[in-house]
Formats: structure tokens, C-alpha cells, sequence
């Protein structure tokens, strides 16, 4: 009697759990458990036949970019207004003498609306144009460095206990407290620039039905399709290059976009998007960034749709739980990007992200590469960590947790160098 009731409970147990698994509340770390599943495959143009060659490729390359932008991300409008800048401050002897430092502000208008975004820009105090990095930061460009110049950011900013945000505004005392995430010495004396926005700048990080920040210069009533908060900070990166387009000082022809986690996502949607972006980094992007979602592993489509229900598109909800069913994985993401060079980073301590997805996916992209440059990328087995592989796709996964270090910087300079010089 004892050990039936046992076994009953056990089944109960075990019904519950998987159900729990079915609907994403459970998290798999566990390799063993990661379901079959079948890549689409980048080089098969949706009608089933194959991209023999690189015209091929350019044809297939919309057709994914559409099932992107109807299934994940939503569509971003095409950019129809002005762009208006002006210079906020400027100290020439930036980072001890060693930098030209910059705030500029950016007004994008449209209509009779406007939003503003501040772009912090360090440059090396070099005579000639200089390749740059560009990317958003998480908390206030006051964060990047502990320049008391750089002002404090009057945008809304997510509350964050340790640095006792608790009200939606950035404090004086976070200055620099982001500052080993940017490395910004390290990035001058390579010879590169920095330009980075505060993300909260271009569209504040909550869900308020894709209304506020630039969805609001267009006003439109959300549907199925709609751009989602990564698409329209992708959007704003692409208004960020606009602008650096027209500055003397930087060779627009080399801008990376780089950015960390749900900006890492972000960064390579960009890169997807606009092709001006000269390389593309990708540091811990995870679900719905590098990490492949047919996985299941870690964080999973219905988990960042519940949590975050404005990063993405309405559509991509049909996918809760159902990755099977998705049309496109994160490896085609990547081959978007092709020829272009493109950075996938991993952290050993980042299994939420799944480094092993990340770097699935660059062996999956690798094809297209391979089309286009003759070359694919050289790994097939998980590298070991801090050894880097490195071909138009970089990949490393790092000892540590879900950062962006020193460590990670030095590669992204790397292979800037290695691509860009
Ligand atoms: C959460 C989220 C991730 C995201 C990360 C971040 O952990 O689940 O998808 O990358 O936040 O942006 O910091």
C-alpha cells in the first residue's frame, strides 16, 4: 500500500515537472535533454531549391531578413525625417591628456515630433579618421567613465538596488561604475574610437504597447509585425551612424557595433540590418541574439517573450514553447551579416545565454561565409575557453560570468585589426 502511493506520487512528480518543462518555467542545462532539431538551412531559398552563387545569395538574404522582421524582431519604418546636432561639450585633453572627449547631442525630427539621444564620443588625438566602435550603454553615458565632464543622464533609467536607483533616475554617485564594461583606454591607445548612447535614450526598456521613445515620432497603432524595443534600438544605431557618417573625424567605412547582451542582440540585428556596419561584435547575446532558440536551452523563446514582452514582435509568441515551429534560427542571423566580419563571445558562467548555441550558430553561418569569402569558420568542436577561433566569424567563451572584461575588449581589438586595417 506504502509503495503504491509512493509510485503515484512519484508519476504525479513527474507529470507535473514535465508540464512545468513543456511551458518554459523549468530552465535546461542540461545537454542531454536538448530535443532533436533540424536548422533551416540559409543556402535554400524558402520555394526549396539552392543558392548556387553569391547574386543567389543576395535574393535569399531578403527572404530571411523578411521572415525575420515578421517573426522576431518587427518591422522598423524606413527613416524619412531629419537629424539635427549639437555639440554639448568638448574637452581635448580627455583621459589625462590622452583622449578628445565630446558630447553631442542628436535630434531626431520628424514631423512635429522630436527625440533627442546623447552620444559620448572619445576619439584618439589623431590627425586622420579613425575607426570606431559604436554601441549603447546599460546605464547612462556617466557610467562609461568617471569623467566628472560627462553629464548624468535626465532619462529614464531601469531601477537597480545595488546602486540604490530606486525611482527611475540616474545618480551623480553611478559615475564610472560601468567603466571595466568599456575599456575605453585600452580602445584609444589601439588607435579606435568610441561612440556610445545611452539606450534608454532611444527607447526606454519597459512595456508600454511599443509606444514610447522613437515608436512615438511614428504613431501608428501596434499590429502583429510591429518593431519591438531591439528593432528600434537597432533603429537608433543606424540614426547613430547617420550622423557619424558626416563627422570628418571618423572613417565611417570602419564602425563596429558592439554591444553586450540584450544589447548584443541588438547589435547584431544592426549589423543585419544596415550593411554601413563595417563588423559586428556580439558579447553574451544569448536568446535572441547568437544563442540558436531550437535548443531549448537556457533561456528560451517563451521566457524572454513573458519577461520581456516588448523586445520583440507580437509573432514571435507563436514560437512560446514551440521552437520547432520557427522558420528562421539565430545562425541565420549571423549570415545576414556575411561578408562582414562577426564576433560571437561567450561566458563560462553564462549558461542562461548558452555558450554552446552561440557558438552552433557560427558553425551553422559558416556555409554562407564560405560562399561569399571562399572561407568558412575553422571550428567545428567547442573551443577551449580563452582560446579563441577566429576567422570573418570570431568566436571565444571565456572563463567568468555574464560581463564584458578586459579580456573580451582585447579580442574585439584583435579582430578589428585582423579585418579592418
Ligand atoms: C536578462 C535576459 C537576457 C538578456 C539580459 C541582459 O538576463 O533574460 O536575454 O540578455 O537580461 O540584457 O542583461
Amino acid at each position: 500500500m506504502k509503495n503504491k502511493s509512493l509510485l503515484i506520487f512519484i508519476l504525479l512528480l513527474s507529470a507535473s515537472l514535465s508540464s512545468l518543462y513543456a511551458q518554459g518555467f523549468v530552465v535546461n542545462y542540461d545537454e542531454s535533454k536538448v530535443p532533436e532539431y533540424t536548422l533551416p538551412d540559409p543556402l535554400i531559398f524558402n520555394n526549396g531549391t539552392k543558392v548556387r552563387n553569391k547574386k543567389q545569395w543576395e535574393k535569399r538574404r531578403s527572404e530571411i531578413l523578411k521572415i525575420f522582421e515578421n517573426e522576431v524582431y518587427g518591422v522598423a519604418p524606413e527613416w524619412d525625417g531629419e537629424i539635427i546636432s549639437s555639440e554639448l561639450s568638448s574637452d581635448i585633453n580627455a583621459l589625462n591628456g590622452g583622449a578628445v572627449r565630446k558630447e553631442i547631442k542628436i535630434t531626431l525630427k520628424r514631423e512635429d515630433k522630436e527625440q533627442d539621444m546623447i552620444m559620448l564620443l572619445y576619439l584618439p588625438k589623431s590627425s586622420g579618421p579613425v575607426p570606431l566602435f559604436l554601441g549603447y550603454n546599460f546605464g547612462g553615458n556617466h557610467t562609461v567613465t568617471s569623467e566628472p565632464g560627462i553629464a548624468v543622464t535626465n532619462s529614464w533609467v531601469r531601477n537597480n538596488k545595488e546602486a540604490n536607483i530606486l525611482d527611475n533616475k540616474a545618480k551623480e554617485s553611478e559615475r564610472g561604475r560601468d567603466a571595466s564594461s568599456w575599456q575605453v583606454k585600452e580602445i584609444i591607445s589601439r588607435g579606435y574610437g568610441l561612440a556610445t548612447i545611452y539606450y534608454g535614450d532611444v527607447d526606454p526598456d519597459f512595456d508600454d504597447g511599443f509606444k514610447n521613445g522613437v515608436h512615438g515620432l511614428y504613431g501608428s497603432d501596434p499590429d502583429n509585425t510591429s518593431w519591438g524595443s531591439i528593432a528600434a534600438w537597432a533603429w537608433g544605431l543606424s540614426r547613430a551612424m547617420d550622423y557619424l557618417e558626416k563627422i570628418p573625424a571618423v572613417d565611417s567605412k570602419k564602425v563596429v557595433v558592439m554591444g553586450h547582451s540584450r544589447l548584443g542582440k541588438t547589435a547584431l540585428w544592426a549589423g543585419a540590418t544596415d550593411k554601413r556596419f563595417a563588423a559586428v561584435i556580439s558579447n553574451n547575446s544569448g536568446c535572441g541574439g547568437a544563442a540558436l532558440s531550437k535548443r531549448v536551452f537556457g533561456e528560451t523563446v517563451g521566457s524572454i517573450n513573458r519577461s520581456f514582452p516588448h523586445w520583440f514582435c507580437e509573432n514571435f509568441n507563436k514560437y512560446n514553447e514551440r521552437e520547432d515551429l520557427l522558420p528562421v534560427d539565430q545562425h541565420q542571423l549571423l549570415a545576414l551579416i556575411a561578408p562582414r566580419p562577426v564576433y560571437v563571445a561567450s561566458a563560462e558562467e553564462d549558461q542562461w545565454a548558452d555558450p554552446k548555441g552561440e557558438f552552433l550558430s557560427c558553425v551553422a553561418a559558416s556555409p554562407v561565409y564560405k560562399l561569399l569569402t571562399g572561407k568558412g569558420f575553422p571550428a567545428i568542436q567547442m573551443p577551449a575557453v580563452n582560446s579563441p577561433v577566429v576567422s570573418k566569424i570570431g568566436y571565444h567563451i571565456r572563463t567568468g560570468v555574464h560581463d564584458v572584461t578586459l579580456y573580451d575588449w582585447q579580442q574585439y581589438l584583435n579582430f578589428a585589426n585582423l579585418h579592418l586595417r
